[in-house]
């Protein structure tokens, strides 16, 4: 029995190893407490009786329970691998960059956690991972000092006896993937299913799906080629962190939101439909760099406002490249402005367009403000303005 051998062989006194066997069963958790709140006494000498005697205990629920225990077996760890004392890392911090981190998800993330429905309608990813996927690595920084930096990864306060938690998420956090979301390949499936079901009669979407959508609950209202059970209006905007270019505070129908949650995902992609709940890595890719929090907006036409009653039409009259697009990458801008030509650069009565590049004629510092704010309107305007206009592409440098 594979179990059993590898208890066997480890020795005794050697703490590393022993670490191995001891996350083979579920005996870390109840250690786990008693690790903790030892941290303040002398830990070292505390930790080893603890840990010995407990192996002991293991060993002898290994013999006892045999092949009940190789079955509860998880898989076994990598080698630990991370220095014991460092003082140039910053260990508040933790990164999936890090090369150690990027092991199969589910290594650190259960699927679903054991809280989920105390804080979700659905099951889902939603607590930290525990500390069994730390400790096999971690084990120096766990038990460095009375306030280990460590534990402020997840825990909002550093203490042998609370166990309390920074919601998860943690809002405070950089958003590390981007999510991949083939808007093509869903064009078709999600428009069959609200073609066949009436929306309450649909169980798989009553309460884990598209609860963000509040245009469902009267069957009236307009589905606009059903973007709305992800893209629901975003009624806050978020203030973004390097505030809003020429301090202009777009009105509160400006904006639409994407999805921050499983809950527009998971009702197709629990089970069967890849990407499963478990493949993380089928929706979510690792960013170069971690991008901003999500929950802000940036824009090329910033004025622009969805609520503008003239602005309410069909999703897909102006984003007409993103239905048939595999991946947002690469995809900017996803509306070209021809989708803007009709009301906005169209005679005898309106000509916003060709009027502030005129304007660019006369001085050629003008800033266009009618769609962007300055950041955009400053700069030279792309072939696609002019094309519009019917004139001549030009440079502001060359304007005399
Ligand atoms: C070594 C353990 C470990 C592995 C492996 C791991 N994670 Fe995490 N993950 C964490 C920890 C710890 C947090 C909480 C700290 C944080 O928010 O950065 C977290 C947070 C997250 C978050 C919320 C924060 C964010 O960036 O938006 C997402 C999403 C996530 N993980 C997805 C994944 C995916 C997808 C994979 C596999 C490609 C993965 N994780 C692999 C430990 C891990
Ligand atoms: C397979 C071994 C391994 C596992 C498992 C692991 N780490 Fe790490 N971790 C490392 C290594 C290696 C580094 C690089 C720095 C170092 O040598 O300590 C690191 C660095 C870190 C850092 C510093 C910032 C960063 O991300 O580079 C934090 C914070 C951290 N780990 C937290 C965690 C937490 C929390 C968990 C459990 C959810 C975890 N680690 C699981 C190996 C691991
Ligand atoms: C990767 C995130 C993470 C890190 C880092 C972490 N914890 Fe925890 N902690 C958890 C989670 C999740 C639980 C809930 C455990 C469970 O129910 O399985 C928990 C539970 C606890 C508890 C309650 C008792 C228990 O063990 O269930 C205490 C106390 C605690 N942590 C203290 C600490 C201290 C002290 C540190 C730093 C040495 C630390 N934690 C580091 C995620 C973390
Ligand atoms: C099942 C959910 C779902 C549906 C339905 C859906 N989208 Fe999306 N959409 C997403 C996700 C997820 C993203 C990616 C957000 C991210 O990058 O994190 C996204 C991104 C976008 C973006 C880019 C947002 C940005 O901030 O750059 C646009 C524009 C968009 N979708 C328009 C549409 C339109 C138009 C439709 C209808 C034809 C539609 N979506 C239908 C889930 C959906
Ligand atoms: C009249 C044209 C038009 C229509 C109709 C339209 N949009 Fe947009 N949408 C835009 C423009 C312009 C942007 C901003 C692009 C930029 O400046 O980067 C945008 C941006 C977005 C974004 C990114 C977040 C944001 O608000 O900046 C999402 C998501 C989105 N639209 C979804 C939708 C959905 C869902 C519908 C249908 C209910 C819709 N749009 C209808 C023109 C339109
Ligand atoms: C109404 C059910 C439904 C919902 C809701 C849904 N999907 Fe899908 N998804 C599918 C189906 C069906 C496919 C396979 C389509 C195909 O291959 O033609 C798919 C395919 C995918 C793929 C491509 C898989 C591959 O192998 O290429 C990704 C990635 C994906 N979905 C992500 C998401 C994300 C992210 C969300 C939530 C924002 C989501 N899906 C919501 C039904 C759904
Ligand atoms: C079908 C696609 C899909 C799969 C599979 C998937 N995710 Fe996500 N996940 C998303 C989308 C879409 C979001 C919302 C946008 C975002 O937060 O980036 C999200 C958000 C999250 C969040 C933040 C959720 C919140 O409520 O705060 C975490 C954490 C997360 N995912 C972790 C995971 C982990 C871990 C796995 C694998 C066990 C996983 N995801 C599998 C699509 C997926
Ligand atoms: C009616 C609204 C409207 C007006 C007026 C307008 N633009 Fe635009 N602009 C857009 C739209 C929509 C896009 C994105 C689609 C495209 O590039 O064709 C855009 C794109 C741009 C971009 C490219 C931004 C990027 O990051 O890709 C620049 C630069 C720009 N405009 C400058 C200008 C300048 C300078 C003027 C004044 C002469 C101007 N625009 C007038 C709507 C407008
Ligand atoms: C169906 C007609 C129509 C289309 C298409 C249209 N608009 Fe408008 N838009 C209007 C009307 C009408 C006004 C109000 C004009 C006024 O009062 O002077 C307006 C006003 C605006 C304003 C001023 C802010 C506001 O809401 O009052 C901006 C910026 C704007 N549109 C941008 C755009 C962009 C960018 C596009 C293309 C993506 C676009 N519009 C497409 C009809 C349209």
């Amino acid at each position: 029995m594979a179990i059993q051998s590898t208890t066997f062989r480890v020795g005794l006194p050697n703490p590393r190893k022993l670490q191995l066997v001891l996350w083979t069963t579920s005996v870390w958790r109840t250690l786990d407490f008693g690790l903790v709140s030892s941290m303040k006494m002398k830990l070292a000498a505390r930790f080893y009786f603890l840990v010995t005697g407990a192996a002991i205990i293991l060993c002898v629920g290994i013999c006892w329970l045999g092949p009940n225990a190789a079955a509860q077996r998880k898989k076994p760890r990598r080698a630990p691998t991370a220095r014991s004392t460092s003082t140039a890392i910053d260990y508040s911090h933790f990164s999936h960059a890090t090369k150690k981190h990027q092991a199969a998800c589910n290594t650190c993330h259960k699927v679903p956690t054991e809280n989920w429905k105390k804080v979700r309608d659905y099951p889902d990813v939603a607590d930290f991972p525990g500390h069994d996927a730390c400790v096999s690595c971690h084990r120096a920084q766990f038990f460095k000092g009375a306030k280990p930096t460590i534990c402020s990864d997840c825990h909002t306060k550093v203490s042998p006896r609370d166990e309390a938690r920074f919601a998860f998420r943690n809002p405070g956090g950089a958003r590390q993937f981007l999510i991949e979301f083939p808007h093509d390949k869903h064009q078709d499936v999600i428009a069959r299913l609200f073609r066949n079901l009436r929306f309450e009669t649909q169980p798989q979407f009553v309460r884990a799906g598209f609860s963000t959508s509040h245009s469902f609950a009267d069957e009236k209202t307009k589905h606009y080629n059903n973007c709305e059970i992800c893209h629901a209006p975003r009624t806050s905007p978020v203030l973004p962190a390097t505030g809003w270019p020429d301090a202009f505070a777009p009105p509160a129908d400006t904006f639409k939101l994407a999805p921050l949650s499983h809950a527009s995902c998971f009702n197709c992609h629990w089970g069967s439909q890849q990407p499963v709940n478990d493949n993380c890595g089928g929706c979510h890719k690792l960013a170069n760099q971690p991008s901003v929090w999500m929950d802000s907006t940036s824009r090329i036409s910033l004025k622009f406002r969805h609520g503008r009653e003239q602005h309410t039409q069909e999703c897909t009259t102006c984003h007409i490249n993103i239905t048939k697009s595999a991946t947002l990458r690469g995809l900017k801008p996803d509306v070209p402005i021809t989708a803007c030509l009709e009301c906005h650069n169209k005679g005898p009565v309106r000509f916003d367009v060709t009027n502030e590049l005129l304007a660019i004629d006369k001085n050629r510092d003008f800033t266009c403000t009618y769609c962007h704010t300055s950041d955009v309107g400053r700069r030279d305007p792309p072939a696609s303005h002019y094309l519009i206009s019917g004139l001549p592409p030009k440079k502001r440098k060359d304007v005399k």
